[in-house]
């Protein structure tokens, strides 16, 4: 199939075209950071108006980089949650105009289920079933499992901050750049990762459950105390990225631990730090597991993952989107 994707769920304005859930023929992104940075984080307001502004023309951009048009497209997937309500509501708005306008199907799709359909995009060799799933991005962090494309059970989830926010709160401290998580990143590459010592929260033997609120609470105290002056910004990004790596890869050892799997997969934003990447693919390695990383451009938001995850799935669905995002069947409320 040839479908077009829609992601409007947070800040970038995305539309994609996707043959067969694997092969990108375009994947159009608008990035509004630009709009956001001034004020710290993402303003919900901004983003849906941009969204509003920006969406009709990267639907174009993306079916013209594809070669194709709306009358050679077989369906419409949309983001239909979780996520800012007033972007949301752009996506699946416009979504159901085209597919009312062109008799097309339309897929609502769940934004985690496209993280994870990620890890399927232009690549040769996709995940067997069953696999295990770290998902890490700025609004999520969870442990699934996937017994098929259509049961995904989470397993173990952030009781507070998902790892992604962690990293944003501590970059803006740190003084960097909206958005943070990237910024801290580069910043960590000329540091120490043993520098400083922060906590890793460690559930009792045998539990998945992560934390991250107690890291980001002791990188405030610290860069406010006078131990701070002694070490250089990179040493506290390297030291701070390492305690973040090290509390998710000891869960997916745990989770591992517990059942098998035929593989695993790193998906969400946060899956773009090259520092995780790397440990996630050492573990594969040592456990003699396929490990999967998506191409750095699809781990962060983007229209070809919520494609890849409406083929995969196959529930085309043409009751109201958003009230799909209140459907308690969903996995990922
Ligand atoms: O999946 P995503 O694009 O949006 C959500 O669904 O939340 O994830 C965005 C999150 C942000 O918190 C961002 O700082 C983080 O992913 N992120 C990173 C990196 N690239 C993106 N965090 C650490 N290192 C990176 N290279
Ligand atoms: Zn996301």
């Amino acid at each position: 199939m040839l479908l077009l994707g829609i992601e409007t769920s947070c800040d970038d304005t995305a539309a994609a075209v996707v043959r067969d859930g694997r092969d990108v023929l375009s994947n159009v992104s608008t990035n509004q950071d630009e709009f956001h940075a001034k004020y710290g984080g993402i303003v919900p307001e901004i983003a849906s108006r941009r969204h509003a502004s920006l969406l009709s023309a990267a639907i174009d951009d993306a079916l013209v980089r594809a070669r194709t048009s709306l009358g050679a497209i077989d369906g419409i997937a949309v983001t239909a949650g979780p996520g800012l309500i007033g972007s949301l509501v752009v996506g699946v708005a416009t979504a159901k105009a085209l597919a009312f306008a062109t008799g097309k199907p339309l897929y609502a799709v769940n934004h985690l289920h496209g993280h994870i359909f990620a890890a399927f995009l232009d690549s040769d060799a996709t995940p067997p079933y069953p696999f295990l799933t770290l998902l890490v991005s700025g609004g999520h962090t969870q442990l699934v499992a996937a017994e098929s494309a259509r049961e995904m059970r989470v397993i173990a989830k952030t009781r507070d901050d998902a790892a992604g926010e962690a990293f944003d709160k501590t970059a803006r401290l740190l003084g960097l750049p909206f958005p943070g998580g990237p910024a801290l990143e580069v910043l960590a590459r000329a540091g120490n990762p043993k520098a400083v010592a922060f906590p890793r929260y460690r559930p009792e033997a045998g539990a998945l459950d992560l934390s991250f609120s107690g890291l980001k609470t002791s990188a405030r105290y610290f860069l406010a105390s006078d131990a701070a002056k002694l070490v250089s910004h990179a040493d506290i990004a390297a030291s701070f990225q390492a305690a973040i790596v090290d509390v998710l890869i000891d869960r997916v050892e745990r989770a591992l631990d517990a059942r098998e799997y035929r593989a695993i997969v790193l998906s969400g934003g946060v899956a773009a730090n090259a520092a995780l990447s790397s440990a996630f693919r050492r573990t594969g390695a040592k456990r003699n597991l396929p490990a999967f990383v998506p191409e750095r451009r699809f781990c962060t938001d983007n229209a070809a993952m919520i494609a890849a995850a409406a083929e995969r799935r196959g529930d085309a669905d043409l009751r109201d989107p958003l009230t799909l995002t209140a459907d308690p069947s969903l996995p990922f409320a």
